[in-house]
């Protein structure tokens, strides 16, 4: 661990603790606290199923006429947004007036609009009014012949602080000027510390497709109080600036992310935004990115190795890493395709005894058992390929232990990650026979899951699939951290689930 300003934090932490390792055991367990089969499990797609509205098939993106996207009258505010900004604090997002698209420089959509926010305790009693900023990108999709300029509409930001904790908080936002308004939503507030439960909602590549919608249908009535998203959020790569559908040129550029949803970087000592991490309630999320330098000079990785040695376990028992691109994904689609970032970074997760790594990218369903290494390791993390929120791209159907389904051996990685690691780890091959010993459960269905924390050392994790009723759970363990196990310090746990 290196980086002079984590020094102390550091020092601290070994005067504290009795093991100089700080690793975790995760214990799986059914939901009665049985034991796991340790046998990996696998739910085929159903090749026999060869109707079009066939479950294992995607759905198109929802075209511009569907209700759901009628743009807001002029200067009223549409796509608003919550984002968690940190422990006590939200910023709220929201868009006025239209994108334009067309050749060179474009004037950009008149709008005066202003930022604001007015909040209260109680519906349409609004004690607060809050003032922010906006702004606009514009963005090239190169790689092709006649590519237009997109400028964005405005893009509204505001930023509130010191909110009470498990508070609902009723809110519109818009302009204090005009008086044009949102209608009145509201959110609640996590509560303070490590107090439980707490119920986290987790979607990956979830992209604007009916089946997208149904992944919301669902995660809304799994009733998360907050949600986490694994990537991919949207498949603007699949379309040309002016909305006409193209197929996916992906060509790295966070213009859209960045300015729709900036994360509070600088509130985690990132200078980047592509690296940064929050607490919620009692977890301690960091968010790392697939896609730069995280070779062990690089500035992601240094930042991630302090921001890891400076979490206290007795505030957040729960360690949580996130990123795009699985580490463990035995679906054919990009496998071993994070393997150079996972020979960088794994020890650094496994020293640090993070407890939960949750990925997207591929789409459909895995979990793993706790796993390091390429090999069982009741003190590694357990792995979560989440990436069956329902995009566009259709789901990942096919395993590389299926015969025929091995890709061969990449010589180079894809455009957006040039550096390729492949490895022969199964028997001398570059692919298993089997589905490997770390893959717990795997299934092509598109889903969402929740994990709700019981108490300190206690978590329910629940993976729910689209096509199933709102309660009914596909895969379902309770993860057990025995901390002391694998040298971290059981102090002041907070264990009310025994
Ligand atoms: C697979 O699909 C076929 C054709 O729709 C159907 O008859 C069969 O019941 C399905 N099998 C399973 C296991 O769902
Ligand atoms: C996607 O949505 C379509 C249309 O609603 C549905 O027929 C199909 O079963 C869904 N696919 C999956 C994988 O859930
Ligand atoms: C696209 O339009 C914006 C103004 O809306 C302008 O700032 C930018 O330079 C344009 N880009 C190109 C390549 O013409
Ligand atoms: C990617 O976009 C950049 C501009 O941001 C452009 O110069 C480059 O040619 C594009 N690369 C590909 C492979 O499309
Ligand atoms: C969008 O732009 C492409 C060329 O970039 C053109 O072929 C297509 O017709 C345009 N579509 C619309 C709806 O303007
Ligand atoms: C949060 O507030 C609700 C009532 O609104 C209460 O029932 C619950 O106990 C509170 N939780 C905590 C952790 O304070
Ligand atoms: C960790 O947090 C607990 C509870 O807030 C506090 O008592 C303890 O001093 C902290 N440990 C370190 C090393 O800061
Ligand atoms: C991982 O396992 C391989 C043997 O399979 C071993 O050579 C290597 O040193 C191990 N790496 C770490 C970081 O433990």
């Amino acid at each position: 661990m290196s980086g002079a300003g984590k020094a102390s934090a550091l020092l601290c932490a070994f005067v504290l603790l009795p093991f100089a390792a700080a690793r975790t055991m995760i214990e799986l367990t059914t939901v009665d606290g049985g034991p796991v089969s340790m046998i990996p499990e696998t739910v085929q797609y159903n090749w026999s199923d060869t109707s079009p509205s066939g479950i294992l098939r995607g759905s198109p993106d929802l075209p511009a006429s569907d209700p759901r996207l009628q743009p807001a009258l002029q200067g009223y505010p549409e796509q608003v947004s919550v984002t968690y900004y940190g422990p006590t604090s939200v910023r709220f997002g929201w868009v006025t007036g239209q994108s334009q698209t067309g050749y060179g420089f474009l004037e950009g959509y008149p709008d005066s609009s202003t930022s604001n926010v007015q909040l209260g305790l109680a519906p349409s009693a609004y004690t607060v009014v809050l003032g922010g900023t906006s702004t606009r990108y514009d963005y090239i999709h190169y790689g092709f012949k006649g590519a237009m300029n997109y400028t964005s509409p405005k893009l509204h930001s505001v930023v509130a602080e010191d909110l009470r904790p498990n508070t609902t908080y009723f809110y519109r936002v818009g302009d204090l000027k005009t008086q044009y308004w949102s209608k009145e939503f509201s959110f609640t507030t996590p509560p303070a510390g490590p107090s439980y439960p707490l119920r986290m909602g987790l979607i990956g590549d979830v992209g604007q497709t009916y089946n997208s919608s149904d992944t919301f249908h669902h995660l809304a009535a799994s009733k998360p109080q907050v949600a986490l998203i694994m990537g991919d959020l949207t498949y603007a790569d699949n379309y040309e600036s002016n909305g006409t559908l193209y197929p996916s040129n992906f060509n790295i550029s966070y213009p859209g992310e960045n300015a729709r949803y900036p994360p509070n970087h600088e509130a985690s000592g990132s200078d980047d935004k592509l690296w940064y991490s929050v607490n919620v309630g009692p977890a301690h999320i960091a968010f790392i990115t697939s896609y730069a330098d995280y070779d062990r000079e690089s500035p992601q990785y240094q930042w991630l190795a302090a921001d890891l040695a400076s979490v206290n376990r007795t505030e957040t028992p729960w360690l949580i890493v996130t990123f795009h691109a699985p580490w463990y994904t035995s679906y054919s689609a990009h496998w071993q395709e994070a393997n150079c970032q996972r020979l960088a970074m794994e020890p650094l997760l496994y020293e640090n005894g993070v407890d939960l790594v949750f990925n997207g990218h591929v789409h459909a369903y895995e979990r793993t058992f706790p796993v390091y290494n390429n090999t069982l390791d009741e003190c590694g993390p357990v792995h979560l390929t989440l990436g069956d929120g329902g995009n566009i791209e259709d789901l990942a159907a096919t395993f590389v232990d299926y015969p025929g389904y091995c890709p061969s051996v990449p010589q180079r990685g894809p455009t957006y990650q040039p550096d390729v690691c492949n490895q022969l780890l199964y028997d001398g091959e570059y692919c298993p026979t089997s589905q490997p010993e770390w893959s717990a459960f795997r299934e092509p269905s598109f889903g969402h899951s929740m994990l709700e924390f019981l108490d300190d050392t206690h978590a329910r994790f629940a993976w729910y699939r689209n096509q199933d009723a709102d309660t009914s759970v596909a895969d379902e363990v309770i993860l057990v951290r025995n901390p002391e196990n694998c040298g971290i310090p059981v102090e002041g746990l907070n264990n009310k689930a025994d």
